[in-house]
């Protein structure tokens, strides 16, 4: 999500690596053509997750929630020669975008696109792993079961990211996890899961709306 309303995520994008010229395309089609723009990464944000892959230098990598496929083309800068990234988004209507800027990425030889719900895909067995770096930017409904079965999907010593696990300053407020339903409850969960969980060391990072790093034990 976009938040150059921010003060000082306005200065650290101006005084980071730029987001290139294919992604900026990208991101105009996004706000263009899709009806929920503000789902996609920020620059920072894609700027991070191309880092942090470059640091992690992955062979295998899957990411939970495409969208246009911002963050895929992102993640997909630290693979390793060889390297493959699997992404799985339930919106088959962004095909076209995908095939599009996959292409003028140059990666559409190195992403395999799984379309449907995650959970199904899960199921599946169309993923398998093991993988060195997992992304999770899809629903927030079923969290913990994506990150129970990326943990097993993992190599040990590899890495899963999870996004907006502070979800607007909702997971400390009060009135908001007396509904357990509500999303601040879910995430709140998701957030006790992680920290009492054995197989995995963990940080959660107060940037943006939350990110989760976990490194599997
Ligand atoms: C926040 S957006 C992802 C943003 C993208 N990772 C980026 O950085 O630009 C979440 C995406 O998850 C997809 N999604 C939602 N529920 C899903 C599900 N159950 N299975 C797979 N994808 C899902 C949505 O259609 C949406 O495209």
């Amino acid at each position: 999500m976009a938040h150059f309303e921010d003060p000082t995520n306005e200065y650290s994008t101006v005084h980071s690596s730029s987001e290139g010229e294919v992604l900026s395309r990208l991101r105009r089609a996004t706000w263009l053509s899709t009806t929920k723009p503000q789902m996609l990464s920020d620059p920072i944000q894609g700027r991070f997750l191309a880092i942090i892959s470059k640091m992690i230098k992955p062979v295998r990598i899957l990411e939970l929630g495409t969208f246009t496929g911002y963050s895929t083309i992102c993640l997909s800068e630290g693979l390793e020669k060889g390297g493959v990234i699997d992404t799985v988004e339930i919106n088959d209507e962004l095909q076209e975008i995908h095939e599009k800027y996959f292409k003028e990425a140059g990666i559409s030889e190195i992403v395999r696109r799984h379309y449907g719900h995650a959970l199904e895909i899960m199921k599946s067995g169309e993923i398998e792993g093991p993988y060195d770096l997992i992304w999770i930017d899809a629903d927030k409904e079923h969290q913990i079961e994506y990150v129970e079965f990326a943990i097993s999907k993992l190599k040990t010593g590899g890495w899963l990211l999870i996004d907006n696990v502070i979800w607007g300053g909702s997971v400390f407020d009060k009135k908001k996890l007396t509904k357990a339903d509500s999303g601040a409850s879910r995430i709140h969960r998701l957030n006790q899961y992680i920290v009492e969980c054995k197989k995995v060391e963990n940080v959660l990072i107060p940037v943006w709306d939350g990110l989760q790093v976990l490194r599997k034990i």
